[in-house]
């Protein structure tokens, strides 16, 4: 079973990946150009329960905008190179997963890009800086390790960043441990907030003063349960009491809100945060017990129907980072990839809002979410995680936030 379970989607995706990396890309105009490259054979592969419910979303009048066709999305990231070279992106957590399939995804598009990667294998880096460099010889990557689960280390990763750029284009945080337990950090987190929102905060308002100074796109990315927003629990932030069942609404609603409160400090970055579907990525490897084996049984009987194709995942996910769909509340100069179709709805239902909460396709969260989100706006939740946030990274690290 397990022999079977390692041997289905893997060998798929490494299929797709290695007729990838077979085709090397000369320069950055070929790679936007290549007419022969097919990231992830898509149209065909695209298919399943995330095609019909795209399919239901087009025939059922619902709340939620139309779905980003997959060809636009590709069309849109070979355009890439349109942006000025010398992009400069951060991944947290892009020694596996959907953080790495984006991030090559970045560097076979981009001009001149410098990327930095974050993680905590340093042989899983030093393979993807090898594919980085066949993807672009021209870019610049340079591999942090770190456990970002730590405050301290987030940090260290910041000042090192610091110390190397003066602008910064892209933020991608997406570094998570499918951890269920009531397991905490060194430094008294529950290990599940510290990585899905802490540490990633933490990242935020750190860098933030380095997107804001970007000439060009400027665009904060985190990958956690976008669109799944629920109850927050405000007397209990880190969710050590918040049951299992609404763990994950709560955190929804306080990733989001978060965002918009440094959406209000800096409104010429655009913020978005994501629900990937389900990719079989490593994440489903790491999850233990009982869950793991049903999770990885099902993927392996259904994974076809059910799971995104990483290939498929690392250009949506890199539209998310770089679609002028998405732009930021103020200020064009921003916005990434020119866009002619409709921009994004943002979280207070303001199209081009500056804060988006979206699902695996690319859509914007419903008018459910939107009014979810207000009545905690009402009640000063915004300002109360900015502060909240503020007084636990205060009480690790003695020193007040970087804004
Ligand atoms: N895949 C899915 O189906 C799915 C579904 C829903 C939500 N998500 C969300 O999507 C995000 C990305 O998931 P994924 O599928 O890319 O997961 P993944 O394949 O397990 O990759 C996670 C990445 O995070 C890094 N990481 C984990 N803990 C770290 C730590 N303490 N310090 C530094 N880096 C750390 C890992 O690198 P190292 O091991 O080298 O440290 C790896 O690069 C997560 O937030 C997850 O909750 C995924």
């Amino acid at each position: 079973m397990l022999r079977f379970q390692r041997q289905f989607l893997p060998t798929q995706v490494e299929r797709r990946k290695s007729k990838i990396e077979r085709r090397p890309m000369k320069t950055p105009t070929e790679k936007a150009t290549n007419t022969d490259f097919r990231p992830c054979e898509p149209l065909h592969i695209y298919s399943g329960i995330p095609h019909l419910i795209n399919r239901i979303h087009t025939i059922v009048p619902t709340n939620r905008q139309t779905m980003v066709p997959l060809a636009s999305i590709l069309d849109s990231n070979s355009r890439l190179s349109t942006l000025p070279p010398g992009l400069v992106a951060i991944f947290i957590g892009a020694t596996a997963g959907i953080g790495e399939i984006t991030l090559k995804k970045f560097v076979q598009y981009a001009r001149q890009p410098r990327a930095y990667l974050v993680g905590r294998s340093q042989s899983a880096a030093d393979r993807i800086i090898a594919s980085c460099k066949e993807l672009n010889h021209e870019g610049e990557y340079i591999f942090i390790k770190a456990d970002v689960s730590l405050i301290r280390n987030v940090d260290e990763v910041c000042a090192v960043i610091k110390a190397r750029e003066k602008t910064i284009n892209i933020l991608f945080l997406s570094a998570a441990l499918p951890v269920l337990d009531h397991s905490e950090t060194l430094e008294g987190l529950p290990t599940i907030a510290a990585l899905n929102f802490y540490s990633r905060h933490r990242f935020i308002t750190a860098l933030l003063p380095l997107l804001r100074q970007a000439t060009s796109l400027r665009r904060i990315i985190t990958i956690a349960v976008g669109s799944f927003e629920g109850p927050l629990n405000p007397n209990d932030f880190p969710g050590r009491h918040t049951s299992l069942l609404t763990l994950r609404g709560h955190f929804g609603t306080l990733i989001t809100l978060s965002l918009e409160a440094a959406a209000e400090r800096a409104p010429e970055v655009s913020f978005v945060h994501e629900h990937p579907g389900t990719v079989n990525t490593s994440f489903m490897q790491r999850v233990q017990g009982p869950l793991g084996i049903l999770l990885r049984s099902m993927v392996w009987l259904g994974g076809r129907w059910l799971c995104i194709p990483v290939e498929e995942s690392g250009e949506r996910h890199l539209f998310l980072a770089c679609s002028g769909r998405f732009p930021a509340r103020v200020g064009d100069e921003g916005s990434g990839v020119e866009w002619k179709g409709e921009v994004a709805r943002g979280t207070t239902g303001v199209s081009g809002g500056g804060v988006y909460s979206v699902g695996w396709s690319g859509e914007s969260a419903g008018l459910e979410v939107e009014r979810l989100l207000e009545g905690y706006r009402e009640k000063g939740m915004v300002e109360d995680i900015w502060r909240h946030a503020e007084s636990e990274f205060r009480r690790i690290t003695g020193e007040d936030a970087a804004l």
